[in-house]
């Protein structure tokens, strides 16, 4: 693989970032400072160090990023306009092939992982998995102790799927209300939906954890960084047999 794919495998940021890296002389390949990022190397017998230490290259990718409203929760864009999410990580980190474990609308915010691991892909999106997702929104009016019971006793969907036990806690409420909504499934536009069954519109949604994962409140929009080892730990049931 070439040079810059291993360092941005490694974890030392993107295609540009690596460039800058070599460019100034930070990289050494073999011993001897290297100066091509598209040079091939092989990662099971090259020594490549960065700043001094060695670059190690990682299959598997997972990375955490605060989606930003536009972004499209796919791999490539059917219509070939907007920027996906994939395009962004690329952007952000240098990694090729990251895909979104789940959705988020395009107007959506918040916490998405990716990875190229494609058994997390498969088995955190599996119904049996339960992953808790929790949803801060805004909706347009009143929020009630009879809206917290409604999503406790499940609620019915336009197309009269029957949602799973949810839980509402309200904010604040008013013309405009303020929640987060804890589910355990993830159908298309589920929580607009169940709003909507309630007579109420979703004016903004941002999603603050997933799987026992917060949000970090310090990672901008539109930015990401790997999962941590403890991140990954509360995962790792979703990557085991089922
Ligand atoms: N529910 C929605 O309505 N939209 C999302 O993006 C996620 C959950």
């Amino acid at each position: 693989m070439r040079l810059d794919k291993l360092l941005a495998h490694a974890g030392y940021g993107s295609r540009k970032d690596v460039k800058a890296l070599i460019k100034k002389g930070r990289v050494s390949l073999n011993g001897e400072l290297a100066k091509n990022p598209e040079v091939h190397v092989n990662p099971d017998t090259d020594i490549v160090l960065a700043d001094g230490e060695k670059a190690e290259y990682v299959k598997y990718v997972y990375l955490l990023m605060n989606k930003p409203a536009g972004g499209i929760s796919a791999t490539t864009d059917p219509h070939g306009q907007d920027k996906t999410v994939s395009d962004l990580a690329f952007e952000l980190t240098g990694v090729w092939g990251l895909f979104p474990v789940g959705r988020l609308d395009k107007d959506a915010t918040g916490l998405l992982i990716l990875t190229n691991d494609g058994i997390l892909g498969h088995r955190a999106t599996s119904p049996k998995k339960n992953a808790d997702k929790v949803y801060a929104v805004e909706v347009s009016g009143e929020l009630t102790e009879r809206d917290i019971l409604a999503f406790k006793e499940r609620i019915k969907l336009d197309d009269g799927y029957l949602c799973r036990e949810a839980f509402l806690e309200i904010m604040s409420s008013g013309l405009v209300s303020r929640a987060l909504v804890t589910l355990t499934e993830g159908k298309f536009h589920q929580v607009k939906r169940m709003f909507q069954a309630l007579g109420k519109s979703v004016i903004s949604l941002k999603r603050v954890s997933f799987c026992g994962i917060e949000l970090p409140e310090d990672l901008p929009e539109g930015e990401c960084r790997p999962l941590t080892e403890v991140e990954l730990g509360k995962i790792a049931h979703l990557l085991a047999e089922e």
